[in-house]
């Protein structure tokens, strides 16, 4: 079967080759799924580039998040048949529940679903939404499942009427826009770009804030919201946004820690204490998120936002493109 892999010791696109592996076979309890479509995480670029913790210590096909059809099945497999049309999960396999443990996750220490076939766990596997295309169903597993357990899980769901601000208008956070939007909530946007901010606004953002021209970004959110502050916030910057994530925080909301993108900080959590807010840490979620997250794509008719589809053959400009930050949503390659 064709394949991309990541090459042992990689630190740039040069060592992301395309190459040829035998077709897995499933074994008890495996589902064997014809990939159809993958897509790329900010983390996928980290992996390429050596600098998701460390490089890769054998040859490895990357990314985490795909979609296809299931081919056949293993021993012992009850959830699914052949032609069954499905998503693999971030982590294989994190089934229901809270978190007690580490589970390892596809595209890297396991191989990912930028390849022909894979074999997963059938636990690690759910079925997609049936509005959706394979490319619209591989941009889900990791970013769209991140963003609803932010959302709708870690620390309580957001309701109707509360105000979401998300940071940047990549996958995780324009997933939070549409999920926060179908929950009856008011967003607020930040982004490096007007154009990205319009392109928001069309995906259900109610107001946008740049913040290059508006480094102060957070006295703009407390003065959007009245001085109340939001109800929880998508907070993909890490120490180099945390404070003004805390100080964009109203009383009893909670910032959902997602990614580290502008860098690292020392960021005092004091102005959390007297609002009773809280910092949520999040790990992408578990199989049963996922299941619960596409009856809500499905009953509200969320399409996720694809800023673009490379064949196969251009995987890597995909990389290139997804390392130029020029785009909104999710990159996705056909297989
Ligand atoms: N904890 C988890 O479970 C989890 C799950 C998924 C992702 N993550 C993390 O969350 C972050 C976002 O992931 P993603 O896949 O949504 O990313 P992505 O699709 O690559 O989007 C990144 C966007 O963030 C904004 N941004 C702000 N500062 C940036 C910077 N210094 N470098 C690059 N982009 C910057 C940009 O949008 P604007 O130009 O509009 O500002 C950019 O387009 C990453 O750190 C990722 O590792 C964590």
């Amino acid at each position: 079967m064709k394949t991309y892999e990541v090459v042992k010791g990689c630190t740039g696109l040069d060592g992301l080759r395309r190459t040829e592996r035998a077709q897995p076979k499933p074994g008890p309890y495996e589902v064997l799924i014809r990939v159809h479509a993958a897509s790329l995480n900010y983390r996928d670029h980290m992996v390429v580039i050596g600098r998701y913790f460390t490089a890769v210590d054998r040859d490895t096909i990357p990314l985490s998040d795909g979609a296809g059809e299931v081919v056949s099945v293993g021993d012992r497999v009850t959830r699914f048949k052949a032609g069954d049309r499905v998503a693999g999960t971030f982590f294989q396999v994190w089934k229901d529940g809270p978190r007690s443990g580490w589970s390892p996750a596809l595209g890297v220490p396991l191989d990912g679903m930028l390849a022909e076939f894979v074999a997963l766990h059938e636990d690690g596997v759910v079925p997609i939404p049936r509005h959706l295309s394979f490319e619209e169903a591989a941009a889900l597993p990791c970013a769209g499942v991140t963003a609803w357990n932010a959302l709708m899980v870690a620390g309580g769901a957001i309701q109707p009427g509360d105000t979401v601000l998300c940071l940047g208008t990549g996958g995780v956070s324009i997933f939070g826009v549409q999920f926060a939007k179908a929950a009856g909530a008011r967003v607020i946007v930040i982004s490096s770009s007007d154009a990205k901010l319009q392109r928001a606004a069309r995906l259900g953002a109610s107001d946008g804030i740049n913040y290059q021209t508006t480094p102060e970004w957070e006295k703009e959110v407390v003065k959007l919201t009245g001085g109340r502050g939001v109800d929880a916030v998508i907070e993909i910057g890490g120490g180099g946004t945390l404070a003004r994530s805390f100080q964009s925080v109203g009383f009893g909301g909670k910032v959902c820690l997602i990614g580290f993108l502008a860098g690292a900080g020392d960021t005092s959590p004091q102005s959390l204490m007297m609002k009773g807010a809280s910092l949520q840490g999040i790990g992408v979620g578990s199989t049963r998120m996922f299941e619960e997250m596409n009856r809500a794509i499905e009953v509200n008719g969320i399409k996720p936002a694809i800023d673009r589809v490379y064949p196969f053959e251009q995987a890597p400009d995909a990389f290139r493109h997804l390392e130029s930050r020029d785009f909104v949503g999710k990159i996705v390659i056909s297989i």
